[in-house]
């Protein structure tokens, strides 16, 4: 499972970030972004959880 942060929608609200550190970072431009490798098993569920708590649905989530 991968995800992905679209930077041209992302308000930078943070939400990601703080509910899964382990795949979220904000960046120095103020958006965030994602690891460019498989989501650790155990962040998962915090990544979809981001994802569907994202207020302008920036995150993308490829489940393959
Ligand atoms: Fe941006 Fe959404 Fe995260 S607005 S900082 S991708 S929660």
């Amino acid at each position: 499972m991968k995800a992905f942060v679209d930077k041209d929608v992302c308000i930078g609200c943070g939400l990601c970030a703080d509910l899964c550190p382990e795949v979220f970072n904000i960046d120095d431009d103020g958006t965030a972004s994602a690891i460019d490798t498989d989501i650790p098993e155990d962040a998962e569920d915090a990544a979809k959880e981001a994802a569907a708590q994202c207020p302008v649905e920036a995150i993308k989530i490829d489940e393959d």
